[in-house]
């Protein structure tokens, strides 16, 4: 018998996971296989994708397709839309993401240059393509990725930060314009999560508050169900509380200040 659950009803029958195979990607996979997605995960490294893959199927009892591709190359994403033009995909979720970490000038011009590709050139031609789509059927969903980094400048990730703003205030515009044509946008705005590229960063600390790191399923549980109540959501008590006294309670000059101090202690030796 169909499964009419309503998450299923309202962004199915396929879901896109961009950036898939491990840590927030590979939990949001299997959180949509849970709801009945159909799923489409995109990454590069294909070994890790077929066995999520394998997984989602056998356990949910799902179709499975995936892209192994690198989202940072120009035609990634008409790649994407030939391999998917058959399949009504009525969710995206766009989660890949790269962060050249170190002072601005000791990365080369190209590591910036990807940033910008993958974090924000690549989600912007999907969201793109695949709206169209979704307003076209009245339903749907795009749910991108971003980070705390981006509410203020962010030294020693200054256009890491940059590309994830750009996901912010590109998901909040969409939110309004799309809001009342059944297309959903959501703009996920994490703290520091524990997923392997968080762990191989080696950050020392996260600025003398504890260890305030989330795992991938507090965040993508807060996420989903954040999905299609507003166009934003900070998961995690401790990260809404502290982003409201950056945001709110201090003046812009400190709290850039203040994120310098935290990147600072975390990552320059
Ligand atoms: N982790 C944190 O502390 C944190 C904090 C705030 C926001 N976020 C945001 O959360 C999202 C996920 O975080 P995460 O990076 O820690 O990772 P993740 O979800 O654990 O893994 C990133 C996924 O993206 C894929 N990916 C990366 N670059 C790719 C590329 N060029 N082409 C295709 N696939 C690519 C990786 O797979 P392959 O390597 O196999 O390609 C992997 O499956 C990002 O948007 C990030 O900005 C994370």
């Amino acid at each position: 018998m169909a499964d009419k659950s309503p998450f299923k009803v309202r962004y199915g029958s396929w879901g896109i996971v961009a950036g898939a195979s491990e840590g927030i990607g590979a939990t949001y996979a299997e959180e949509l296989a849970a709801r009945g997605l159909n799923l489409i995960l995109i990454a590069r490294r294909a070994e890790l994708l077929q066995s999520l893959a394998s997984k989602l199927s056998e356990r949910y009892k799902i179709e499975t397709k995936i892209i192994t591709l690198d989202l940072a190359d120009p035609n990634a994403v008409e790649q994407i839309t030939e391999t998917t033009k058959e399949l009504e995909v009525g969710l995206l979720v766009y989660n890949a993401a790269f962060s050249a970490i170190g002072p601005f000038l000791e990365r080369p011009l190209k590591d910036h240059i990807k940033e910008v590709n993958i974090n924000a050139f690549t989600p912007l031609k999907l969201v793109y393509f695949f709206a169209e789509q979704m307003l076209a059927r009245g339903r749907g969903g795009i749910l991108l990725m971003s980070s705390l980094s981006a509410f203020q400048g962010s030294a020693y990730i200054s256009t890491y930060a940059a590309t994830k703003a750009f996901n912010i205030v590109l998901a909040e515009g969409l939110w309004e314009e799309w809001r009342q044509r059944g297309v959903d946008v959501l703009v996920c705005v994490s703290g520091a999560v524990k997923t392997p590229n968080y762990v191989a960063s080696e950050p020392e600390q996260t600025g003398g508050l504890g260890d305030m790191t989330m795992t991938p399923d507090q965040v993508v549980g807060e996420a989903l169900k954040a999905l299609g109540k507003g166009p934003y959501v900070i998961p995690g008590r401790i990260n809404r509380f502290s982003s409201f006294v950056m945001r709110h309670l201090l003046s812009r000059k400190v709290a850039v200040k203040l994120m310098g101090g935290i990147l600072r202690g975390m990552y320059v030796k």
